[in-house]
């Protein structure tokens, strides 16, 4: 499925000898209706290792959502399988949270801080005194701290979002799933997001799965890229991107990267020969 470009190393840099937290193999995802079946991800592998920013980047209708989906244990596969710790996924579990899009999610009757506890009073993993001090904990981490006992409408989107990202990590989940989790916030609000999630993973060093169909969010925010072919979705490359964080955006190597990115996944003519030397560390290509 994917090789090696020669001369270049497998790209997992922070495998030691432990096996992957994730492992995704040759997955292949269809929705079936009465009429048909569509057919969203085609032999799709991947595995991510423990404390990696892993990122699926791809056009509009790939199956990314689906994919995550799948981990996430709401769709079961068609062909291959996902392994979480060498073991099957089933089905939804504590183990995977989803961040989605729309964070008006939150039951708006409860302030931030019960919004943050509700999952874990619910899952009886914790008791309510143990609950309120892991959320209050968390949403300092996001910097809410203040807010712990505000009603989500009167925060803003990107405060929404952090709620959001406390609440998930406050379940201490082997993965988070995020799914095009900025999109509908504005450009600077997305940027300050990434950035608080960039320092939150310094502190935290949870593992993430992470969706999004911005060439520049994903080179931002993953150490790892899966650039996936459009519908239905296939491996068409992984790529490096551990040596970039926002302080490298506007950067020549920086945009010469997303520039190559764009090509690889739009299957665009070759690198031009001025282009400077791009630090890819490894990049594999589907074949
Ligand atoms: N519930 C569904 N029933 C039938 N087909 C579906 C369903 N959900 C998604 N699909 C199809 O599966 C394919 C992949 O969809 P998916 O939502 O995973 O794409 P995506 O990469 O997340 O796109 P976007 O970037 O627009 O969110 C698309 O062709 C879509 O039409
Ligand atoms: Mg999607």
């Amino acid at each position: 499925m994917t090789v090696p470009l020669p001369g270049h190393a497998v790209s997992n840099l922070s495998r030691v000898d432990t096996p992957p937290l994730l492992q995704v193999d040759n997955l292949s995802l269809e929705y079936r209706t009465a009429q048909r079946v569509v057919r969203a991800t085609h032999q799709v592998g991947f595995e991510i290792d423990r404390a990696d920013r892993f990122v699926l980047l791809g056009p509009s209708g790939c199956g990314k959502s689906t994919l995550l989906k799948a981990v996430a244990g709401f769709i079961a596969p068609s062909e291959g399988q996902i392994l979480l710790e060498g073991q099957a996924v089933e089905g939804p579990g504590p183990d995977r949270i989803v961040v989605f899009q729309e964070f008006d999610q939150l039951p708006p009757w409860k302030t931030v801080k019960q919004n943050v506890m509700f999952p874990l009073l619910v899952s009886g993993v914790l008791k309510r005194p143990e609950a309120e001090e892991r959320a209050l904990h968390y949403l300092e981490k996001v910097g809410l701290g203040a807010f712990a006992d505000a009603y989500p409408h009167t925060l803003s989107g990107g405060m929404k979002a952090r709620v959001a990202i406390a609440r998930a990590l406050a379940t201490q989940p082997k993965i988070l799933l995020m799914d095009e989790p900025f999109a509908a916030l504005d450009a600077l609000t997305r940027r300050k997001m990434q950035e608080e999630l960039l320092l939150l993973w310094e502190e935290v060093r949870f593992t993430l799965l992470f969706v999004t169909h911005s060439i520049e969010e994903a080179l931002v925010v993953g150490n790892r890229i899966l650039l996936l072919s459009p519908h239905p979705g296939r491996v068409r490359a992984e790529v490096h991107s551990h040596q970039y964080g926002l302080g490298s955006l506007g950067s020549s190597d920086f945009q010469a990267s997303a520039q190559r990115i764009h090509r690889l996944l739009f299957d665009e003519a070759s690198v031009p020969e001025q282009a400077p030397d791009l630090d890819f560390g490894d990049i594999r290509i589907a074949y």
